[in-house]
């Protein structure tokens, strides 16, 4: 097990996402311009830059959710663009996605919601599927009595926790959170951390996570990337992210806002 703040050299450890020289624009527009950036197996890595630069464009490129016009992706060892239809259909079965927006279908119950990739993916009888499902309800700290909820139903946390339970369905190896925090109220939000952080250490989890939250980045975040103009200005472990003098990145990390989360989680 690694120890959060001293995690082994790099060096040693495996590459699960590898990303080089990436590029996504739309139109006349070039949002990541030759964008360079790995994710080691088992660390949670944050992903950190102003709006709009491109976070969940990265994300969703990634995913393969919005098409590239250069670079590779690799993902557990695997080149996207060299897959079949099979194995992009097995690889996806690895990864599991919490969304920025349109977190859940608004007709279908929390255990519906949490079973939608089962029945994608998996051949399983009805009564199996209901144990997973409740497994999963579980997993993620809400009441058996919230299964049977419909999303309008449940609080903002609430609908959190129903949409990690979904990405959690089929047991992935990867995590993408894209802003899974934001709209909690800092208690929430330090639960939610807090969750993901056990889920990471329990299930042996490599998590990227979108984050603006900068208490997620203190602790639960075993290193930032910070994105600006299209590329990763800096990445590491926190220290090397507060010894940067990248003007966004000092504003970010020593502003008024970032001295009380830091003053919180000393
Ligand atoms: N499908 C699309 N078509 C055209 N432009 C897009 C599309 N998706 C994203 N963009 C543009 O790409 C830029 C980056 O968007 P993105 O959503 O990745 O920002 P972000 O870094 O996630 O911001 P935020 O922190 O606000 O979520 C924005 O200017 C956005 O308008
Ligand atoms: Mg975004």
């Amino acid at each position: 097990m690694l120890d959060r703040h001293h995690p082994a050299s790099p060096k040693d450890r495996e590459v699960i996402i590898r990303v080089r020289g990436i590029e996504v624009g739309f139109g006349e527009r070039t949002i990541l311009k030759g964008l360079d950036l790995d994710v080691y197996r088992g660390e949670i890595l944050g992903f950190v830059g102003a709006s709009g630069q491109g976070k969940s464009v990265l994300t969703r490129a990634i995913l393969g959710l919005v098409p590239k016009r250069a670079g590779t992706i690799e993902v557990l060892g695997r080149n996207l663009d060299e897959l079949s239809l099979s194995e992009r259909r097995d690889l996806e079965r690895r990864w599991g996605v919490l969304f920025q927006q349109g977190a859940l279908f608004s007709a279908l119950t929390v255990k519906q919601n949490v079973q939608v990739p089962m029945r994608e993916y998996l051949d399983l009888s009805e009564k199996l599927l209901d144990e997973m499902a409740m497994l999963k309800i579980e997993m993620v700290g809400l009441k058996p009595d919230a299964a049977d909820k419909l999303p309008s139903e449940l609080s903002g946390g609430m609908i959190k926790r129903a949409a990690l339970a979904r990405a959690l369905a089929l047991d992935p190896d990867i995590l993408f959170l894209d802003e899974p925090t934001s709209g909690l109220d800092p208690i929430g939000a330090g639960e939610f951390d807090e969750l993901i952080a056990t889920l990471q250490r329990t299930l042996g989890l490599t998590v990227f996570m979108v984050t603006h939250d900068l208490d997620s980045l203190y602790t639960v975040c075993d290193r930032i990337a910070a994105l600006g103009d299209g590329k990763i200005l800096a990445e590491g472990p926190i220290e090397v992210l507060l010894a940067s003098d990248h003007p966004w990145l000092r504003s970010y990390f020593h502003g008024k806002r970032a001295r009380a989360a830091m003053a919180g989680s000393a």
